[in-house]
């Protein structure tokens, strides 16, 4: 693929022409390309219709063990949430109809209007606005539980929307948090192989870089472990427990399955955090 015809790239470029802040171009973005589970480069990557909205819940989950066998769901009933950056409210959606009293928020327009109409269409009650996580409109302590998934790795400033979500988190409140995970084989096998077999080596880029040319949003951070628990930290939350896991596809073509398994459980994409803010904050 051309870099003219990689819209990734097109994205990054639209974003840039119209504007130098660096979260507006965040914004831009994820205008440009709003997340739907649909090929980046589809013509028809926009929901229309109830079959698509359940498709797009049904493909998220498929593509994420975690969350499709481990993560309990049914914990939400009662509770106040909030997701930060719904995208399409696919988990939203699926966290009202557990019983949670859900708000559902994101930076774009597009989002915002995808899960007012996704929740329309199952039926369920929440509530949907446009915010950006680094500057939250809600009170301090108005929330049970934050959930955000593939979303916080890509604001301009981590460090300060962690801070919101520790900020609007009750005392005692919990949170998941799910990012990119840096040793994994997405940033090393994929960035080597952009940088060597591709030859962007040759252009100047770097194993940073690189990334830009296969994975989504303006900014995209690969975190550590430890560089995770040091920005819950930070904002004044506690680490519970971190997950590594991979989207469910072969991590490496022509690999047995064992050992996929092995490499998703340790060198996987997303890095998942759970989290608490202490009972006496
Ligand atoms: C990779 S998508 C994930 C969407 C959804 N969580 C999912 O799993 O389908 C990232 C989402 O985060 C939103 N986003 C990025 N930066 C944000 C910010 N600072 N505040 C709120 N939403 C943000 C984007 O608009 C986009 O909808």
């Amino acid at each position: 693929m051309t870099d003219t015809n990689n819209p990734l790239l097109r994205a990054r470029g639209a974003a840039e022409n119209n504007s130098a802040d660096l979260q507006e171009r965040n914004r831009q973005w994820w205008e440009h390309l709003p997340m739907t589970y649909a090929d980046w480069d589809s013509d028809e990557r926009l929901p229309q219709t109830v079959e698509d909205y359940l498709q797009i819940e049904k493909t998220l989950l498929e593509a994420s063990p975690f969350l499709r066998e481990r993560y309990d769901f049914s914990q939400a009933k009662g509770l106040t949430m909030l997701e930060i950056g719904c995208g399409s409210g696919a988990l939203s959606c699926r966290f009202a109809r557990e019983g949670a009293q859900i708000t559902a928020v994101d930076i774009t327009d597009a989002a915002v209007a995808m899960t007012q109409r996704n929740a329309d269409i199952q039926n369920v009650s929440l509530t949907v606005q446009q915010e950006d996580a680094e500057k939250l409109s809600f009170s301090d302590n108005s929330f049970d539980y934050v959930f955000s998934w593939g979303v916080l790795h890509h604001t301009s400033d981590m460090d300060q929307a962690f801070r919101e979500v520790a900020r609007v988190l009750k005392p005692g409140g919990r949170g998941l948090a799910m990012v990119y995970y840096r040793p994994s084989v997405a940033y090393y096998v994929h960035g080597l192989y952009w940088l060597l077999i591709k030859g962007k080596l040759f252009q100047g880029d770097t194993i940073h870089t690189v990334q830009r040319h296969y994975t989504d949003g303006y900014h995209h951070r690969y975190l550590t472990k430890s560089e995770m628990k040091d920005v819950l930290g930070l904002a004044g939350l506690k680490t519970h427990a971190q997950i590594v896991t991979q989207y469910q596809k072969k991590i490496l073509p022509l690999i047995p399955k064992f050992v996929d398994e092995f490499l998703k459980n340790h060198f996987g994409m997303c890095l998942i955090t759970e989290f608490e803010k202490s009972r006496s904050q």
